[in-house]
């Protein structure tokens, strides 16, 4: 079988065709802005009311709900760390959250998933910093892919786009 493909593109996570969507959910799982207000929204009410039953997430961790009237079958709420100069923990929670949600995709026996680019928003870690935890993290997970055989980064900008295009066609 061929490897596993790596596409990026620029566009809105909720909308996405695929297996699995990632949300850049915070630790209460119960919703937010962002990349989770904009998956909420689509997704509807029934999904607030599965993510009550879960407890909440650890930063690092991630946890996986139906995708109700999303064009996704799942979602995979990751709880990204917030950036606080980058020496408590912040690349190793971040890595984390990306090998935890393939972990979950691959245990439900996914083909596909795509993720934001986890904490560059509100939880402000650097683009640059966090786009080569993702890329490194995902390619490393793909070397043992379970099922999975693609996994998608949805952009919400030219820019970003253009700093994982750099690290994936670098290497
Ligand atoms: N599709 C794809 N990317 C998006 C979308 C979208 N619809 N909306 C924003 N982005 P953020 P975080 C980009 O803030 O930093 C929430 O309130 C955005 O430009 O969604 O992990 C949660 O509840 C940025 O590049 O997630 C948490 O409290 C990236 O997605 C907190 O924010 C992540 O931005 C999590 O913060």
């Amino acid at each position: 079988m061929s490897a596993p493909a790596i596409e990026t593109l620029v566009g809105d996570i909720a909308h996405q065709q695929i297996d699995a969507i990632v949300n850049a959910a915070n630790q209460s799982l119960l919703g937010g802005g962002g990349v989770d207000g904009a998956i909420h929204r689509a997704a509807g009410a029934r999904l607030l009311e599965e993510c009550r039953t879960l407890g909440g997430c650890r930063t690092g961790e991630a946890k996986i709900t139906g995708g109700y009237d999303l064009p996704a079958r799942y979602v995979i709420h990751a709880v990204g760390p917030r950036w606080r100069g980058g020496d408590r923990g912040e690349p190793e929670l971040l890595r984390s959250c990306y090998n935890r949600a393939l972990d979950l995709a691959d245990s439900h026996q996914l083909a596909s998933v795509a993720f934001p680019s986890i904490s560059t928003g509100a939880y402000g870690y650097p683009i640059d910093r966090a786009a080569a935890v993702a890329v490194g993290a995902v390619r490393e997970w793909l070397a043992d892919p379970g099922t999975v055989r693609l996994v998608r980064f949805v952009l919400f900008t030219d820019s970003d786009l253009a700093v994982y295009r750099s690290l994936l066609d670098g290497a």
